[in-house]
């Protein structure tokens, strides 16, 4: 056995094993293993523009930070733009701040129009409802904010987008959860949160593959960060905080294969689910799977939803 396989052979029973893998323990057992990808050189984003969405917190401020550092133009995309030009101004670079709740479809068409340039998009902004909401549009929050709300908006970005990436933060709990085609709004049953997210969460890993079809000059990716300990994990979800906290990813760690799916060269192949530089199954049980006509009609319903024609 090559010293490449056994890596590849470690590295996927971090993974299968959920606890070993994602924890920072589990970064930090990777990046010794051989094979780990290497990061994007220095001056890698040098000229190019990333919008990031969800930039005032977390992963999200820890995502704009790196690609900064990489030489990129960055766009904070916030609903809170007191919290974005706080964070804005800890970053050393070209920043620019942008108001948009991505959840709001009729934000999400105003904010495309203002945006000139983008070659990295990186759909970050998340949510774990404490109970149904909706949004102007009528959409559950989690859904709008996760699929609906990043599917208008790389499409209004598609002619700016070309040749460029766009990455889907997903969720780890969407292995819990199978595609949700009989009630993708979540009303029926009781409503809760953690499973409205991770819903949404199996959705964003469900449509990537169709997405790399229906956007052929663009990489489309969904990753999963593993567990990082962030304002938002720390708020959602306080019992699961307080008992991992330290075992936490901290921010940079959460966001790695966020920014070098942005930025390594060469880009890529597009379509796949990642975690931890490596392209990963989407499913963990047999009981969540599901075939490409199912992704399908996901999509479908999700492009009538924000009015796209499919
Ligand atoms: N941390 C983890 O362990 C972990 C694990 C799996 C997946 N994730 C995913 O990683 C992403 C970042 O999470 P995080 O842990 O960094 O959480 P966080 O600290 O709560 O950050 C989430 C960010 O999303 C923003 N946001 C939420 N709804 C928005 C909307 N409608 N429009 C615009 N921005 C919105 C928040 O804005 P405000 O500041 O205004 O609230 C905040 O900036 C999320 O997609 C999350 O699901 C994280």
């Amino acid at each position: 056995m090559t010293r490449e396989v056994l890596g590849r052979w470690l590295d996927t029973g971090l993974d299968r094993s959920v606890i070993g893998g994602y924890p920072r323990f589990g970064l930090a057992a990777r990046r010794r293993l051989p094979g780990w990808p290497p990061d994007a050189p220095p001056g890698a984003l040098t000229g190019r523009t990333a919008i990031v969405t969800g930039a005032s917190s977390g992963l999200g401020a820890a995502t704009a930070a790196a690609f900064a550092r990489l030489g990129a133009a960055v766009r904070l995309v916030v609903r809170d733009t007191a919290k974005g030009e706080r964070i804005a101004a800890s970053i050393d670079g070209d920043v620019l701040v942008s108001r948009c709740d991505v959840s709001d479809l009729a934000d999400v068409r105003r904010f495309a129009g203002t945006v000139g340039a983008a070659d990295v998009l990186v759909h970050n902004a998340g949510v774990l409802p404490a109970e149904r909401t909706t949004t102007p549009q009528g959409h559950e929050t989690a859904l709008a904010t996760h699929v609906l709300g990043p599917l208008l908006m790389t499409e209004l970005l598609g002619p700016v987008l070309a040749g460029g990436r766009v990455v889907f933060v997903s969720s780890g709990g969407m292995y819990t959860q199978k595609l949700p085609l009989d009630d993708p709004e979540y009303t029926r049953g009781g409503y809760r949160g953690a499973a409205a997210y991770a819903r949404s969460k199996r959705i964003q890993v469900a449509l990537v593959p169709l997405l790399a079809q229906r956007w052929p000059g663009i990489t489309v990716a969904a990753t999963h960060p593993g567990w990082a300990d962030t304002p938002g994990v720390a708020g959602s979800l306080p019992g699961f905080h307080r008992l991992t906290r330290p075992f936490l990813r901290d921010s940079d760690e959460g966001a790695d294969t966020t920014v070098w799916l942005g930025a390594t060269e060469p880009a890529p192949p597009s379509g796949l689910f990642w975690h931890d530089r490596r392209a990963r199954n989407p499913h963990l049980v047999p009981w969540t799977r599901h075939g490409a006509a199912a992704s399908r009609t996901m999509f479908e319903w999700c492009a009538e939803a924000v009015g796209l024609m499919h």
